[in-house]
Formats: structure tokens, C-alpha cells, sequence
């Protein structure tokens, strides 16, 4: 059983949903619920309100995310906006030789994702040319890790050196600073010290482009900077959490800087939210979705989840997923005020690596987890296994076989046997890896999580349990200060 869009993309949930899981009746059971869930999405998608929602401040805070896939002129994502980012596509292309995007959470782990599917491990390696005038791209600020950050300045001083022998000139270097509350400690102390350090290198000339919220009442820390020494500025959006800002400036931007197609990734986003307008849950992929974990984790002790995809390149996905799910549904309180728990523990695992990490606790540990597959149906790039060595037997059986039909081989047998062990599966299938697909399957995973706040009655768009640890660590900073 699966819902199939018209894009070919499908959420196949036959070993989820069966006598032997999530059965029928359960389902329909949780029909006055889905009713419901369906009025409050409707209400959030027609003027941003989620019930019982307030930001940090404790004021009510529209949730507008699922505006994001419409283009249009009064909207977030409008032409206005879409050339704004294309002034940053020009700017960079064939002139800045490397782009340090900085962020973390939300501000940096959808932009991982976009430049992973789209540019892979080499990237870096590759001529400009090869990147067709695009620059270099690294990450940081998504650790506070002394040893990285300076092996990273360290980096791109040594390229800067090659660049003034070689070419004899400047290494341009765009710093990406992407903050939304614009003072975030992890960001903006490897800012001030990558910044600090390349600004002192003869060899290099540094930008900077911030990425933050754009009100100017009360301006961040981030955009007051931005504004006094005149750097260009990005928005994210009131309205729009971290961890659904990839569908804004924050993941556009690093879009921009690579040459993802950002029309087509909030295409898929658009299709998939209209596949998502309706009330029926077997046609509403994302409900269903919702429903059915829901589900498996109240009545079946399914309470984590295994986020699987095959393939390397979308291993970033299942990390950018895990902050989805944790941040939206790990809560402590209901809307009602009700003490309850609620949450799935998110697990980050990929195809076919993990079958020998990971498989055997899926296949015989506790039977609490549901996995959810990724697969991609159509490699563009694919290679025959070659018969190489025909005196090796053993090796002769696996040659003729594409390594794309390895691969989903390898898959299917470990969903077949997860479901001969009593275990819990799903798959979402994207005809090809591309910014279309892509812009769908993470569309769907953010609506999904909307929809299950509103069956669990916990608000999906808060993070109060993130202030606990920053209450305890500004002292604790200030007293290291003092030490120091
Ligand atoms: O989802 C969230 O809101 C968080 O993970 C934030 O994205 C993260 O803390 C970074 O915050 P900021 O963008 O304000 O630096």
C-alpha cells in the first residue's frame, strides 16, 4: 500500500500498516483526531495561528512555514525575494573562490543537506570550472571545536598562499553568517575568530554576507553589525522556526551560492503541500504519515525512529530530520497543561553502511522502533559491476549487477526481514535525487510533524526544553572568562 504523487514520488507504508502492525481499525478509530489536526493545519496554513503557540518571549508567534513554497508578491518567498538571491548567485560566481557558511541547528543543518545533494564529497576538489564558476564551500560555526576551526583557517590560508604565488592574487572568501536570534555562542564565536584570523592575512580578502532576522526595531546583534559595516543581509522571516528554514533564506542562500535550483526545490515543496490539502488520510501523505507513527508509538511502544536513507549523500538528510522530529515533538507538557511526555527518539542511520552497524539491534533489540526508509529509484549515475576477476568465483556471482540494483536489493531484504521479525518499516521513494524530489520529501516531513503536534497536542514549533542548558551555561561562560 502506498499514496503515489503524479511527480512519482510515494510513501509506501505496507510493513507499517497490517494486521501484524498499525491496523486499519486503529486508524479509523483516530478519525475524529485527524478531523481535527486537519482544522488546525487548515487554520495555520490560512493566517499562521497554531493554537496555544508562543515564542520564547511568551508572546503568540505565527507559524508560517508552509507559506514558504508559494512564490508569490506578498508572500515570504516572492520574486523580489528569489532575485535577491540570484544578486548573490552572480556575485559569487567566478569571483569568490571559497564561501565558510556558518550557523548551526536550524541555520546549518537543511543548508548541509542542499549542498550535499547537490554538490557531494568532491566539490571542493573540483576545478572551478568543474563547479561552473561556484565557489569552494565549508561549514562552520556548527561546533565549537577549537582543533576544526583551526585546521579550517589554517586551510584556507594555505590556499591563499597558492592563490598569491600561482595566480598571483587575493583568495576571496565569503563568510556566510547565518543566525536568526543573530547571537548564537557556537555561531558567532567561530565567526569572530575566522573572521579575525583571515582578516589578518595579507592574502586574503574576506566579505561577509549575514543571514538573521530582519526586523530593525529591535535589531539582533547580528543585523546591527550587518548594518554598520554595510554587509549584505538575508532574511529569516518571522514566523519561520530554524529547523523549517530551509525553505528560506537561510538554505537558499547556500542554494544560491551553489547553483541548486531553487525553483524547483519549492516546486516539489508546493506539490507536495497541495497533495497535502486534503482531508482524506489514505490520500494526504504527510497525515498519514503522522497518523501511523503516532500510532505505532501510543499503541504499539514504537517511540523511536530510525531515519534510514540508502544512499551517502543523504545521511545529512537523517540529521537534519533528527532535529525536526526532537525539537518539534519532545516535549514535556501538552497544550492541555498535562505533565505527559510525548516524542520519538530520532536515530540517524544510512543504507547499506549501517546494515552492518546498526541492522542487528533493529532486527532483534527491543521492539520499539519504527524505520523509516529513503530510497532513490533512479541513479543517474550507476556502474555495472565488472566481472574483473573471473578466476574468483564468489566474486564472479556479484558481477553484471548494477551497484543502484545492489543497493535496493540490500534494502528490501532488510525490510523484509525487519517485517519477518516483527518489526515496524516504512519507505518514502524518490523517483531521482534532485532539487524537485528533495524539495518534497522535506516539505513532507516538516508538515508531518505539524500534523502530529496536533494529534499529540504538543506545540511541534517551541524548543523550551533548549533554555534548561543556556540558563546554566551564560554563568558558567562568564565564570570561564574569569578563570581565563
Ligand atoms: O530550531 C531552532 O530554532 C534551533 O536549532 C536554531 O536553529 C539554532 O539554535 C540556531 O539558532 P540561530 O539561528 O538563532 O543562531
Amino acid at each position: 500500500m502506498s499514496i503515489t504523487l503524479p511527480s512519482g514520488f510515494s510513501f509506501d507504508y505496507d510493513n507499517l500498516c497490517n494486521e501484524n502492525a498499525v491496523t486499519a481499525e486503529e486508524l479509523a478509530e483516530l478519525a475524529p483526531k485527524l478531523k481535527e489536526a486537519c482544522e488546525a493545519i487548515g487554520v495555520m496554513r490560512k493566517n499562521g495561528v497554531i493554537r496555544g503557540h508562543l515564542s520564547k518571549d511568551g508572546t503568540p508567534e505565527k507559524v508560517l512555514f508552509s507559506q514558504l513554497p508559494y512564490i508569490a508578491d506578498d508572500h515570504l518567498n516572492s520574486e523580489a525575494t528569489l532575485a535577491h538571491l540570484a544578486e548573490l548567485t552572480d556575485s559569487v560566481r567566478n569571483r569568490v573562490d571559497a564561501v565558510v557558511s556558518l550557523g548551526i541547528g536550524g541555520s546549518y543543518l537543511g543548508n548541509r543537506v542542499l549542498f550535499d545533494v547537490k554538490c557531494g564529497e568532491f566539490w571542493n576538489s573540483k576545478t572551478a570550472e568543474e563547479r561552473g564558476g561556484m565557489p569552494e564551500i565549508y561549514f562552520s560555526g556548527q561546533n565549537i571545536d577549537p582543533r576544526r576551526t583551526r585546521d579550517l583557517i589554517n586551510h584556507l590560508k594555505h590556499k591563499a598562499a597558492i592563490s598569491r604565488s600561482h595566480r598571483k592574487r587575493e583568495l576571496t572568501v565569503l563568510l556566510l553568517v547565518i543566525s536568526k536570534s543573530g547571537g548564537t555562542l557556537d555561531t558567532m564565536s567561530n565567526f569572530m575568530v575566522v573572521y579575525d584570523e583571515l582578516k589578518k592575512c595579507q592574502d586574503i580578502s574576506i566579505e561577509v554576507v549575514a543571514v538573521t532576522d530582519p526586523n530593525t526595531e529591535k535589531p539582533t546583534l547580528l543585523k546591527k553589525l550587518a548594518m554598520e559595516q554595510g554587509w549584505p543581509q538575508y532574511s529569516v522571516p518571522d514566523g519561520v522556526g530554524g529547523r523549517f528554514s530551509v525553505f528560506c533564506d537561510v538554505g537558499l542562500t547556500m542554494a544560491a551560492c551553489v547553483g541548486f535550483d531553487i525553483r524547483q526545490f519549492l516546486a516539489g515543496a508546493r506539490a507536495m503541500d497541495e497533495a497535502c490539502l486534503t482531508d482524506d488520510v489514505m490520500k494526504n501523505p504527510a497525515l498519514l504519515n503522522a497518523a501511523l507513527k503516532y500510532l505505532a508509538g501510543e499503541k504499539h511502544g514504537r517511540d523511536l525512529e530510525v531515519m534510514m536513507p540508502y544512499g551517502d549523500y543523504l545521511k545529512s538528510l537523517s540529521e537534519w530530520y533528527i532535529q525536526l522530529l526532537a525539537e518539534s515533538l519532545g516535549k514535556g507538557e501538552r497544550r492541555s497543561g498535562e505533565q505527559s511526555p510525548y516524542g520519538r527518539t530520532p536515530i540517524v542511520a544510512v543504507g547499506t553502511t549501517d546494515m552492518h552497524a546498526q541492522t542487528q539491534q533493529h532486527q532483534e533489540g527491543k521492539l520499539n522502533k519504527v524505520v523509516q526508509f529513503i530510497r532513490v529509484a533512479d541513479w543517474e549515475e550507476d556502474y555495472v559491476v565488472p566481472d574483473v576477476f573471473p578466476s574468483a568465483p564468489k566474486l564472479s556471482e556479484i558481477a553484471g549487477v548494477t551497484m543502484s540494483a545492489a543497493l535496493e536489493v540490500a534494502r528490501a531484504a532488510n525490510a523484509q526481514a525487519l517485517k519477518e521479525g516483527g518489526r515496524y518499516s516504512a519507505v518514502y521513494t524518490l523517483p531521482k535525487l534532485n532539487e524537485y524530489h528533495l524539495g518534497e520529501l522535506m516539505y513532507m516531513l516538516a508538515l508531518s510533524v505539524a500534523y502530529e503536534g496536533e494529534l499529540a497536542d504538543v506545540d511541534a514549533f517551541n524548543q523550551p526544553g533548549v533554555e534548561a542548558y543556556k540558563r546554566i551555561m551564560g554563568p558558567g561562560l562568564k565564570a570561564a572568562k574569569e578563570i581565563k
